[in-house]
């Protein structure tokens, strides 16, 4: 039996994983965060002091490097080399290093296979930023989650307060305006709307409500 796949693709901070998680408990899918894939191996070249620019080094350190996803309580765990990264890899520096890194084809490939096996085995909402477009091409729905950068760098903000972490907003929003410039020009699986998503600007929409219209894009679908 073929599985059931939603695929939301964004720019940074659009929300995408709040709205995943909660769509993915309402119809019982398994939710794939793509992004802390890519952000444990960004995590990696940071503690092995290997730059974002030293490609070599990087495709030639990747055999070496494992990362799989096991979920505990319904929480996905992302394991690097066997360790639980989850508490490590939701910093800025983290981020910014993932999406540094991920224009190279060779880690893209790395992680594909492992993203699209998830889908293969489970009814998924997977968020990313090449999932329609690349990984999902035959996803049942395709949502293309936006906000302003304005209504995104707050979101981020609160979200690092909440976890205690110190922030300024102006950082932040500059911080998320280069990721998306970063994300949209790379040459290799950009961030980008597939022409059959739906875009969905989520900037004066509660949780509630866009959990809901997925829901009833997904009927319809
Ligand atoms: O969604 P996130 O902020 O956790 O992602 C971190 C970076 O990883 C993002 O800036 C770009 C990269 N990424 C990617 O290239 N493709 C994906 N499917 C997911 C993330």
């Amino acid at each position: 039996m073929s599985t059931i796949n939603i695929a939301i693709d964004g720019p940074a901070g659009a929300g995408k994983s709040t709205i995943a998680k909660s769509v993915a408990k309402e119809l019982g899918y398994v939710y794939v965060d793509t992004g802390a894939m890519y952000r444990a191996l960004g995590l990696y070249f940071l503690r092995n002091h290997i730059p974002a620019e030293d490609t070599a080094k990087i495709v030639k350190s990747l055999p070496e490097i494992d990362v799989t996803i096991c979920y505990e309580n319904g929480e996905q765990i992302v394991m690097l080399c066997g360790e639980n990264v989850n508490g490590l890899i939701r910093t800025e520096e983290v981020g910014n290093m993932a999406s540094r890194i991920s224009p190279i084809p060779e880690v893209r490939e790395k992680l594909r296979d492992l993203q699209r096996g998830l889908a293969r085995k489970e009814n998924v909402i997977m968020d990313g930023r090449d999932i329609g477009t690349t990984i999902l091409p035959d996803a049942r729905l395709k949502i293309f989650l936006t906000a302003s950068p304005v209504v995104r760098a707050k979101r981020r903000y609160q979200e690092l307060l909440e976890r205690g972490v110190e922030c300024d907003l102006n950082e932040i929003e500059r911080d998320i305006i280069q990721r998306d410039e970063q994300d949209m020009s790379r040459a290799v699986s950009p961030l980008r709307r597939a022409e059959d998503a739906v875009l969905l600007d989520c900037s004066d929409m509660t949780v509630e409500e866009t959990k809901n219209k997925i829901i009833a894009l997904l009927a319809e679908a």
